[in-house]
């Protein structure tokens, strides 16, 4: 298939997915109705384990999701289901017990530049580099780019995420909004098949989250990026994404799938957001029927 027929495949997959009823796609309930192109990232099975001397932890049970081009895919659940250790195997960190991961269709063995991860910590940047620096850092570390090429890519993000006068600022000289946005402009400048991130926004006062989420989605608009991101928040899964998959505590297994793409920062509070808010509390509190667990409150 030529580039061109896969951008109109993923489009008129994209037109019908629109067309879809809100929140009415669950994975249990069957197959979408139109063969979707294949996927970037391919989660099959998956189980994934701590392991020391004396127990071995499941972290998750058997996780299938598929993540398409430009798809803005949230993991959402309860604190301990697995969401971070789901990340850290999908950025090749820890190896599945079970199942496997595919990127582009190739199998995850390890980490790689094609996958960047975008921490809640505000200490993710080394603290002796500059704004600039810490953006250019992992391109010439990974020897992706030449110097130049490498400088003139960190100005460009670095742009993008609106920190231009903050350039030759040192980390302690940011706010954690600002750090988070140069996490941000770092990882996108490897320009990865797949963005990473691990709740970013969490340690963040409420108008400070809010207005990253906004910058995001914007910043999603104009570089349609592949992005993974894990809460714990329901409404920021609504907002953020463009499909939920929803998983129950611990170990994680995948309860349901649904569509968010009808929703973005000016549906908060409108009665067809806060029907589907409901929809997911409701499913979140759910007993698990295989484990027989009650579903513990978000966060
Ligand atoms: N290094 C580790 N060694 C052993 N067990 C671990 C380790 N890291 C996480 N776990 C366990 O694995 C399970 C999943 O943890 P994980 O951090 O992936 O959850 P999470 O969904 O990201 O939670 P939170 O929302 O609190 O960040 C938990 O039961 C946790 O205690
Ligand atoms: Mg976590």
């Amino acid at each position: 298939m030529s580039l061109v027929d896969e951008r109109r495949a993923i489009a008129r997959v994209q037109r019908d997915i629109a067309a879809a009823p809100v929140l009415a796609h669950d994975a249990e309930a069957g197959p979408a109705p139109t063969p979707l192109p294949a996927p970037l990232l391919r989660v099959s099975d998956l189980t994934l384990e701590y392991r020391t001397p004396e127990r071995v932890v499941r972290a998750t049970h058997r996780v299938g999701f598929d993540v398409y081009e430009a798809d803005r895919f949230i993991l959402l659940g309860p604190s301990g289901c697995g969401k971070s250790t789901l990340l850290k195997a999908i950025a090749g960190f820890i190896p599945p017990v079970e199942g496997s991961i595919t990127l582009g269709g190739e199998v995850v063995r390890g980490p790689g530049p094609d996958r960047i991860v975008v921490f809640q910590e505000f200490d993710q940047l080394p603290p002796w580099k500059t704004v600039a620096q810490n953006v250019a850092f992992p391109l010439r570390a990974a020897g992706l780019v030449g110097r130049r090429e490498a400088e003139a890519r960190a100005r460009h993000y670095i742009d993008k995420v609106g920190l231009t006068p903050f350039a030759d600022s040192y980390p302690h000289q940011l706010s954690g909004g600002m750090k988070q946005r140069v996490a941000i402009a770092r990882a996108l400048a490897s320009q990865p098949k797949v963005l990473l991130m691990d709740e970013p926004f969490a340690a963040l006062d409420a108008l400070t989250r809010r207005k990253m989420q906004e910058e995001l989605l914007a910043l999603w608009e104009e570089v349609r990026f592949t992005l993974l991101f894990v809460t714990h928040s329901i409404e920021e899964a609504l907002v953020v994404g463009n499909r939920v998959a929803l998983l129950s505590p611990h170990p994680g297994r995948l309860r349901g799938e649904y569509n968010s793409h009808d929703f973005n920062l000016a549906s908060v509070g409108s009665a067809a957001f806060q029907a589907a808010v409901q929809r997911l509390h409701g499913r979140l509190f759910e007993t698990d029927p295989e484990t027989s667990v009650p579903v513990a409150p978000a966060r």
